[in-house]
């Protein structure tokens, strides 16, 4: 840390030893041996943390890196031509949002986050039956299409990684000792979210009033982040103290999200992390959300309900969470409503 950057006490990271946050061999996914120990090492993690690296997970390291030069390549451009895919003009919530333009914390952010970034989501067609019902969240990607190649690459890794998640999901089913097989019929068509994001770097006098990332917990059912080698993830383990999570080479950052929080009733929960970017140059990350279908049961699953105990969170669907999750931290959508 440069000596022009000063963090206010309430964001410092508790100094360490390392092994705060498990690092998984997922190879398991793609079946052969170590299945039974890479699922109780999910299992335990998800109970203790929320958060665990990925390692051997599968997905090309080129592709990754082909999708860091493409988020860089648009990022890079004059505001004007990012204007041209704004997320303003999208009806299901695609395209790029400014800096400021998402707040994770907006009782303590009074400006939003200091990052920009781009949601890509499942390309559905305007004559695809649930775009047609108007159904919220499904539609077309908007693409740059002035950067010719970009939607390839980025269509390639969303696929690449809606697989990686199914597999990845099958084993949180394992993990909670339920078939591998339990949530299959909840992703028809997933509310997969792809959203690079792009930090400036920040300096001086820095206090929760902004940050990177406001300090936030995830939405959905799954995050699988790459982060580039700058560093500032921070991680609120569940005794209250922030840890640093930081970059491992190639490795997911992979955490649970409160959907999941919610199906299990708690025993997995999904912890609050921030970002703040004081590395001196720009931060890029990739999260990857992994969301089921709109109309899936967001209810206390079979195996979560210890005898005697009652479901903490009312039920719902995906649709509904995620819809009052993303309203309430979208400056946008706060005209809206
Ligand atoms: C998020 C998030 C972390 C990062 O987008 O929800 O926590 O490193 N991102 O960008
Ligand atoms: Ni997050």
């Amino acid at each position: 840390m440069s000596d022009s950057i000063e963090l206010a006490p309430a964001l410092r990271a508790a100094q360490m030893p390392l092994a705060q946050i498990p690092v998984i061999d997922v190879s398991a996914l793609y079946g052969g041996p170590g299945e039974d120990e890479m699922v109780a090492q999910i299992g335990k993690a998800c109970r203790e943390i929320g958060f665990f690296y990925a390692i051997n997970h599968g997905v090309p390291e080129a592709l990754i890196a082909e999708v860091y030069a493409e988020a860089r390549r648009f990022f890079a451009l004059p505001e004007a031509e990012k204007e041209r895919v704004a997320i303003e003009q999208s009806a299901c919530h695609r395209g790029w949002f400014r800096v400021g333009g998402e707040n994770l914390d907006p009782a303590k952010q009074a400006k939003g986050d200091l990052k920009e970034g781009y949601k890509v989501g499942r390309d559905l067609a305007p004559t695809h039956e649930r775009v047609v019902a108007g159904v919220p969240l499904h539609g077309p990607n908007q693409w740059p299409d002035f950067l010719p190649g970009w939607q390839d690459v980025m269509q390639a890794y969303y696929d690449e990684m809606v697989a990686l998640g199914r597999r990845m999901i099958g084993a949180f089913a394992l993990a909670l000792g339920m078939e591998e097989n339990f949530f299959e019929p909840w992703l028809g068509i997933t509310m997969t979210t792809l959203g690079p994001l792009h930090y400036p770097p920040q300096s001086g006098h820095i206090t929760e009033a902004q940050i990177g990332a406001g300090a936030h917990t995830d939405y959905g059912c799954l995050t699988l982040l790459q982060q580039d080698a700058a560093g500032g993830l921070q991680v609120q383990r569940r005794d209250g103290v922030w840890v640093d999570a930081p970059p491992i080479p190639g490795a997911y950052v992979v955490n649970i999200g409160d959907m999941m929080e919610r199906w299990t009733n708690g025993v997995f929960q999904s912890n609050p992390h921030r970002v703040i970017n004081i590395s001196g140059g720009e931060r890029y990350s990739l999260p990857f959300f992994f969301d089921p279908d709109f109309y899936a049961p967001v209810e206390c699953l079979p195996t979560c309900l210890q005898p005697g105990e009652a479901p903490k969170y009312a039920p719902t669907t995906a649709g509904a969470h995620l819809l009052e999750k993303i309203y309430a931290s979208f400056e946008y959508k706060q005209a809206e409503v």
